[in-house]
């Protein structure tokens, strides 16, 4: 099974950053960081065929693969992701700075989202917005195999992009892991280990 993750941020802004207080000198880079982390980590170790796709609107779109991903080197912490994260998000003109930081596989791509989406609809992916209010997730997932290729669009904390009008125009299944309102991060687990459990 091949799954994406695909999450949008508008808030990230970094220009007054500080290791010290992560999430209130980076516009919230902490809530991507711990779905960086739900995503690619899993009971035992890096999972396989896990992507998640982030979307800054002021710094451009990065590619986590988790099959590109180094066990021994890649930070597992919240913090420590955070502070590598932003060297490679504030790279400037020195590329050679990064040959030690241990997520320089990330992809750093200049692609919009809803092309990413396109792209991913061409490749035949099942694209699933995240949402609380959507339909009941199970009787999809009954369906799904180990061939099944699944994009799931989650929202940042104030849950943006769901309500956007280009998404609308998708008309994609909204599926929901109950009432609940869970932060990104939860919710991504939760998914993965129902995933897990169905398949
Ligand atoms: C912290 S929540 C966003 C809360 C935000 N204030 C809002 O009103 O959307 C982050 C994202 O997790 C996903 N999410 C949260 N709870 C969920 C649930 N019960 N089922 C499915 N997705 C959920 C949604 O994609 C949501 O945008």
């Amino acid at each position: 099974m091949s799954i994406v993750f695909i999450i949008q941020s508008s808030t990230i802004e970094l220009k007054n950053y500080t290791i010290k207080d992560i999430p209130g000198s980076s516009g919230r880079l902490d809530v991507i960081s711990r779905a960086i982390l739900a995503a690619l980590m899993g009971e035992n170790g890096i999972e396989q065929n896990v992507e998640i796709w982030v979307f800054l609107d002021n710094y451009g779109t990065f590619i986590f693969k988790s099959n590109n991903l180094d066990e021994n080197t890649f930070p597992k912490n919240e913090i420590l992701l955070s502070d590598y994260f932003v060297k490679i998000i504030l790279k400037g003109s020195d590329p050679k700075s990064l040959d030690k930081n241990p997520l320089n596989m990330v992809e750093h791509v200049h692609l919009n989202v809803i092309d990413a989406i396109e792209n991913f609809k061409e490749c035949n992916y099942q694209i699933l917005i995240l949402h609380e209010e959507g339909e009941d997730f199970y009787p999809l997932f009954t369906n799904l195999d180990k061939q099944s290729k699944l994009l799931f669009i989650i929202g940042n904390q104030i849950g943006e992009m769901l309500n956007s009008e280009d998404l609308m125009h998708f008309d994609f299944k909204r599926i929901s892991l109950g009432k609940q309102k869970y932060l990104a991060s939860s919710v991504i687990r939760l998914l993965k280990l129902n995933l897990r459990l169905i398949l």
